[in-house]
């Protein structure tokens, strides 16, 4: 839709949001009209330089050609079907991920945090069937981020977010351990635990990459312990941090895994996959989604995978990620640049990071902000040496005003 065809300004947009939507979301002010690559454009033609990838999702560009001719080419045979009939877009992702992966079998959701709440439900159910009726308990990370609906907002560790605030009491079940301290978790498994759950590198949570001793430990902890380790590859997977999923650096593999973001190229999908044993959990009635596995969202993602894979744009996330994060070092106020691939974030050394975020708004470049000094940048993955050059002298002239 495009604001000249229904004789709308700008303004006209903003005030029928203010007017009518509930508003969770500090925006941007501009109204995007159109989107192609790396650059978001308003209804005037300006372009803005796109360092935050619709949250980690536009991983092979924004309107990636091939991801809009899989949609348009499904949209008009099949838009929709529930999980009746069998659709060939939803067996040949299933066979395509299962395969570049290595897990038996998946199962499609519509978003993160439904990925994430199949993912606890079948942690859950496995340990109950298996164990005993009080072996569903989860150990999950402070300052963790896994959703907002109540299974994985509960699994998220950070009881002062306003994410959380409000919205008491969470689910019983979890509890919580130090990110990078593997004895904070040993100490918290009991009889009860049935599996640990984390992000590879925290997102939400400020950038944190796991360490290898950490995530190493986890495993072993989890094959010791007889627990799951599930990993939350929500905004990691699919190419973001230099490896197809960020566990794949670790040298180990989790026994459920969470996707969503960058596996649809901007339609809304999201995945758990796991074993053959562990996916017995699920059975008829046990689990279900309208959505989930919606042939449109299917065909999408299947183009994206392509393009993710094909392009090698994993290889590129790395280069560019190593290139642009050098860079990033000399910029002033600068605590700490940390992250991995196109995953970055820049920790200032005081509460600059609005600032920081609104001069380069105003200097047509899009980054987003995590608490009050920390600017993460998760831009597609398509990125060149060009944009990376761009979007640091905006960076740099908007850390140099502070
Ligand atoms: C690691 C992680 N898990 C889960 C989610 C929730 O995803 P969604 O917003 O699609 O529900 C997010 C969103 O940012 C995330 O970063």
């Amino acid at each position: 839709m495009r604001l000249k065809e229904y004789g709308k300004s700008a303004q006209d947009v903003k005030a029928l949001v203010h007017k009518y939507m509930i508003e969770t979301y500090e925006r941007y002010d501009f109204v995007c009209e159109r989107a192609k690559g790396m650059y978001l454009y308003d209804e005037k033609g300006n372009a803005y330089l796109d360092f935050y990838g619709g949250i980690a999702v536009n991983g092979a560009g924004n309107c990636n050609e091939k991801v809009v001719a899989a949609v348009r080419d499904q949209v008009g045979d099949v838009i929709h079907t529930f999980n009746y009939p069998y659709t060939l877009p939803q067996a040949l992702l299933a066979e395509k991920i299962c395969t570049t992966l290595g897990f038996d079998k998946i199962y499609y959701q519509n978003s993160g945090t439904e990925a994430n709440e199949a993912m606890i439900k079948m942690a859950r159910k496995y340990g109950v069937e298996k164990y005993g009726p009080n072996k569903y308990h989860i150990i999950t990370a402070k300052g963790g981020f896994h959703g907002r609906t109540y299974g994985s907002l509960s699994a998220t560790g950070q009881p002062d977010n306003a994410c959380q605030i409000g919205f008491k009491p969470m689910l019983p079940g979890f509890s919580y351990a130090e990110y990078n301290n593997l004895d904070s978790f040993r100490e918290q498994v009991t009889e009860n635990t049935i599996a640990i759950m984390v992000e590879p590198i925290q997102g939400e949570g400020g950038v944190i990459p796991a360490t290898p001793e950490f995530l190493r430990g986890l495993r072993k902890l989890c094959d010791e312990k007889g627990l799951l380790l599930l990993l939350d590859e929500v905004q990691t997977g699919w190419c973001r941090s230099g490896r197809i999923m960020a566990y794949m650096d670790y040298g180990i593999k989790p026994d459920i895994l969470s996707m969503a973001k960058a596996m649809g190229g901007g339609m809304p999908i999201s995945a758990i996959v796991t074993s053959d044993e562990i996916a017995k959990a699920f059975s008829f009635g046990s689990h279900g989604t309208t959505y989930g596995g919606n042939p449109v969202c299917c065909a999408a993602s299947l183009a994206q995978i392509n393009e993710l894979l094909d392009r090698d744009l994993a290889g590129n996330a790395k280069k560019m990620g190593g290139y642009l994060t050098r860079k990033l070092r000399t910029l002033p106020h600068v605590k700490e640049v940390r992250g991995k691939g196109l995953l970055i974030g820049i920790e200032y050394d005081g509460p600059f990071g609005l600032q920081v975020k609104h001069a380069c708004f105003d200097n047509r470049l899009l980054v987003t902000l995590i608490g009050d000094r920390i600017i993460r940048l998760i831009p597609p993955l398509i990125l060149t040496e060009k944009d990376c050059d761009k979007a640091f002298g905006i960076l740099k002239k908007a850390s140099e005003t502070i």
